[in-house]
């Protein structure tokens, strides 16, 4: 490695992951281990976020920058603009599996050589940013771990695939396992001790289905009081229905699933819903109670089923990760126009909110309100 002074970045880009068959329970918290498979979806297209107030619409995903210079003298992480101590297990696991893997790495350019050896020295700066809610119930430890070692593989020039990464950021998250991907994507539990049969596979990918529309109605950006990893250990260790969920539901429901994924909407609808509410029903059977729907979550699920049931088959799926925002998912792209009519019917903008920045794709959704 020459001594020159210089810094060598790489960016990643990935979007969040959410869960249609949920995880919610580790058998080993260390290595992050599932006791159950869990199947996600990478919203693929135009995911909305509207917010009762304010008003946000995006695509929602995290951007990360890592950095490396002989001039850096620690590991150091900025999430959204504050730093934050990197001493976690979770960040040093991620830390210690994608350096042990780095290769040499030759910017002839910038007169830039970095031996393989030389990884071990070097110190990293992370910059991280969520442009969605983080903490609040929509993937961010899942898009922001996944983001994380995909950046840090690019930056040292570690050969692996992206099932082989998805180990390594399971060990930040275990949602972010499956968030390497795109499409519907499955988090096999696996059974060796040292968690390597445990990874994700890309059931589907984005072109499968690409007439699904995800809206997500941002319910509350607030840091939930519970993290997911708080969460799920109180219910391993006081739920009584935890044990039949991983037992005699989950196995069933993700066969079914793995079915249904060949594009029969009804039958992914159900299971979604189903399995959302499940989920929230082993956080009340937790003690103390996990609440991390609220009433405007039990509103959109009451106005949901009121739909599904007067069109006779589901026209849209609701799911609610551990926060109270609601992941819309609509057969179509004309479902989810009237979705989101319905949504700004029952959840008015507040007065001044441009309603013109109501865009699905190339329509303008208020347009036909009248
Ligand atoms: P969520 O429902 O948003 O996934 P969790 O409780 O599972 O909430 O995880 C939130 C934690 O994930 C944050 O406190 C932080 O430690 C981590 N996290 C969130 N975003 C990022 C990111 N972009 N990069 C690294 N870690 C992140
Ligand atoms: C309800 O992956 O956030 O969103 O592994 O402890 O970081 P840790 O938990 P996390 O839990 C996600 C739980 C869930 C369901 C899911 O994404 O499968
Ligand atoms: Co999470």
């Amino acid at each position: 490695m020459n001594q020159k002074k210089w810094v060598l970045m790489a960016t990643a880009q990935t979007p969040t992951n959410i869960a249609v068959i949920k995880y919610w329970g580790k058998r080993d918290e260390t290595l992050i281990l599932t006791i159950t498979a869990a199947i996600g979806m990478r919203p693929w297209f135009y995911p909305l976020m509207i917010s009762v107030s304010p008003l946000i619409q995006t695509t929602f995903c995290t951007t990360t920058t890592v950095a490396v210079s002989p001039l850096f003298h620690q590991d150091r992480m900025w999430l959204n603009g504050k730093e934050m101590s990197l001493s976690g297990i979770r960040y040093q696991n991620c830390l210690r599996e994608i350096r042990s893997r780095a290769n040499d790495v030759e910017d002839e350019k910038k007169g830039i050589k970095i031996e393989k050896k030389d990884w071990e020295k070097l110190h990293v700066h992370i910059a991280s940013y969520n442009n969605f809610p983080t903490a609040a119930g929509l993937a961010s430890s899942a898009a922001g771990f996944a983001c994380l070692v995909f950046a840090l593989a690019k930056l040292m020039n570690v050969k692996d695939d992206e099932g082989k990464l998805s180990t390594i950021a399971r060990q930040g998250s275990g949602s972010a396992c499956r968030s390497l991907f795109g499409g519907f994507v499955k988090w096999i539990t696996g059974n060796k001790e040292d968690g390597s049969d445990s990874f994700s596979v890309q059931l589907a990918d984005e072109k499968h289905w690409d007439d699904l529309v995800i809206i997500i109605a941002v319910v509350s950006s607030r840091q939930k009081e519970t993290s997911s990893t708080t969460g799920m250990r109180e219910s391993v260790e006081t739920s009584m229905f935890i044990e039949h969920r991983a037992k005699d539901v989950v196995p069933q429901r993700i066969i079914q699933m793995e079915e249904a994924i060949t594009r029969d909407f009804p039958s992914v609808a159900r299971l979604t819903c189903a399995d959302s509410n499940q989920f929230h029903a082993v956080c009340l059977d937790t003690c103390p109670p996990i609440f991390y729907m609220n009433d405007t979550s039990h509103r959109i699920i009451s106005y949901v089923e009121k739909w599904n049931r007067s069109e006779g088959t589901p026209q849209v799926a609701y799911t609610f990760d551990a926060g109270p925002n609601a992941v819309l998912i609509a057969r179509n792209r004309n479902i989810a126009t009237q979705l989101l009519q319905r949504l700004l019917f029952y959840f008015p903008p507040p007065l001044d909110t441009d309603l013109n920045s109501y865009v699905l794709g190339d329509a303008s959704i208020l347009k036909d309100v009248g």
